[in-house]
């Protein structure tokens, strides 16, 4: 069975029984807490809650999907059998319509029926001391077949969610198929809070995930998803004999997840979603570099994926994929092979020796892992981390030593200034950046991505990527927002935190190649619900409503592609 049947059946299948077809929504979801939509029921999230009504907005308490997600987690994994960046996930979804045994009976149906398929065994939940065990669940699979081996797992396997720092979640059942895990059904019955807390949720719910490349491995008697015809057609663009089984799959797999973050607007950058691309779409780069493979492969991969996909998903744009990683290869390119030539001369590599490299040439720490093969051997990440953060504390110290020769006497965070009214001035304006930069966010509709800043004691000033002018609507309405936050004295809070949890709050950063394992994180605004959060140095004001009226003053242009914002505060 092809997989685009595989599709096709399965939304017809939950279309027969009431279920109302809802195209996926973006890799980029709405929820700032979370970087990827890493699940069908992102999109339904408001629909739990109580905050959206399914009737009005589907016709139906029921909705079915085929949703594009991305999962980052392993992605130094990828290039075994298993793993995956970016993966199609079918669902079906009921927000407070049927329950347990209609999500059991239709999950049966469809893989022993539909599909043809053999249950090995399913799972449910074996209880803990907050969630009772799952034996209603139990007694449905045994209704249903009572030769089925049920098995009960704890948290870890048969607990899910939630996506994001809350949201709905709660007990699962799982089905095995062929020794893996095809099916996960959730029973959303809890709302789990920021702190962990479980509260029983407001419209109980039914949500289904199902890997299409794993069902389509199954379905296909294929012994790896890179056999199925999702990735096969792929792999078979590069000469199979000349290149290793490893390449064929990150080649395959970053690529597809690079064409489909870039048709849903993602650019490559320093940080967010962007770093993630730039991330993939390198790893590509290096991996035909290493193997001798032309970049017209690759461009022959896009195409074939907009053949293999495009019928599904119409956003996927050939000339845009091209576009993008012609731009990204030849930014990489110079300093990669500058890189490359300043690698062959050592005879190993170390921690120190590749920051070094990462520092001259921005070789991230996986190509020189991998370019750097036996000489690198003995290189750990550890290792490197190590020499980063002496990187940081050296550069630190010579900074303080250069202020201090020339009169500069107070330097606090990121701001210095000759006495304490100059530091609380610039310390408002610090503070109206951020607010500044959250608010343009809101209007332009992106993440920005900032290119540098300078605060003197007239006015604050900010470079960030924006590929046209801002228009003075759009800037006016910008102001708005940001003295509506002056207004409302929101908070102004900090925390230090590991990097990465930083980045999975949806914290903006951005050089976060430069950051060390732990950051300070400032937040305007509730802890739940914040209006802006990003990695700085500090200092800032303790309360929005200290900064003062904030009057944007000008927006240029300026060099290399970036606009330029100048602010006052009154
Ligand atoms: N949310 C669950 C998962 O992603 C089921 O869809 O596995």
């Amino acid at each position: 069975m092809l997989s685009k049947e595989i599709r096709e059946k399965f939304l017809k299948f939950f279309e027969s029984k009431g279920h109302t077809i809802v195209p996926s929504s973006s890799l980029l979801p709405t929820d700032p807490s979370v970087l990827f939509t890493t699940a069908g029921m992102q999109q339904f999230k408001p629909y739990y809650t109580g905050a959206a009504d399914a009737s009005k907005d589907f016709g139906s308490l029921s909705t079915v999907s085929i949703q594009k997600s991305m999962r980052t987690s392993d992605i130094d994994e990828v290039g075994d059998l298993t793993h995956l960046t970016f993966f199609e996930m079918l669902g079906n979804f009921s927000f407070g319509g049927y329950w347990k045994k209609e999500a059991i009976e239709y999950a049966h149906e469809f893989v022993t029926k539909e599909m043809g398929l053999k249950i090995d065994y399913v799972s449910v939940f074996g209880g803990d001391s907050d969630v009772p065990a799952d034996e209603e669940s139990e007694q449905i699979w045994k209704s249903i077949d009572s030769s089925l081996i049920v098995k009960k797992f704890g948290r870890g396997d048969n607990f899910w969610g939630p996506t994001g720092n809350e949201g709905p979640c709660g007990p699962t059942t799982e089905i095995y198929v062929n020794g893996v895990e095809i099916w996960n059904v959730v029973f959303n019955q809890y709302f789990q809070h920021p702190d962990k807390k479980l509260e029983p949720l407001k419209i109980q719910g039914i949500d289904t995930g199902m890997g299409l490349e794993r069902l389509a491995a199954v379905a296909q008697n294929k012994n790896n998803i890179f056999e199925t015809d999702l990735f096969e057609p792929l792999i078979q663009i590069l000469p199979e004999d000349e290149i290793p089984d490893r390449t064929h799959r990150i080649i395959s797999d970053h690529s597809r997840a690079a064409a489909f973050l870039i048709c849903d607007g993602v650019t490559p950058s320093n940080k967010d979603q962007g770093y993630v691309l730039r991330r993939l779409m390198r790893r590509v780069i290096v991996q035909c570099h290493v193997n001798g493979i032309e970049l017209e492969a690759i461009y022959d991969i896009f195409e074939k994926i907009v053949e293999l996909y495009g019928k599904h998903y119409p956003e996927l744009d050939f000339g845009k994929m091209k576009t993008a990683f012609i731009a990204e290869n030849d930014k990489f390119q110079k300093t990669f092979k500058n890189g490359l030539k300043e690698m062959e001369k050592l005879s190993s590599i170390d921690g120190t020796s590749a920051f070094k490299l990462y520092e001259s040439f921005g070789l991230p720490f996986e190509v020189i892992q991998e370019v750097g093969k036996e000489k690198a051997s003995g290189l750990t990440r550890e290792a490197f981390e190590e020499e980063r953060k002496r990187h940081q504390e050296i550069s630190r110290a010579g900074a303080e030593k250069k202020f201090g020769g020339h009169g500069i006497v107070i330097k606090e965070g990121e701001l210095s200034a000759e006495n304490q009214e100059e530091l609380k001035k610039k310390t408002r304006l610090h503070t109206a950046t951020h607010i500044v930069v959250a608010a343009l966010e809101k209007v332009l509709g992106e993440k920005l991505i900032q290119a540098g800043s300078d605060i003197n004691t007239e006015r604050l000033r900010f470079d960030f990527k924006f590929s046209r002018k801002v228009t003075p609507e759009e800037l006016k309405q910008a102001e708005k927002i940001a003295n509506e936050v002056v207004e409302k004295d929101l908070p102004v809070s900090w925390e230090e935190v590991a990097t990465d949890e930083a980045f999975s709050a949806g914290a903006s950063g951005a050089f976060r190649h430069k950051y060390g394992d732990r950051v300070k994180v400032y937040t305007i605004g509730d802890k739940n619900n914040w209006f802006s959060k990003e990695i700085c140095g500090g200092p800032h004001v303790t309360h929005s409503g200290e900064v003062g009226h904030i009057t944007i003053t000008k927006e240029e242009s300026v060099s290399g592609g970036n606009r330029r914002i100048r602010a006052t505060v009154d």
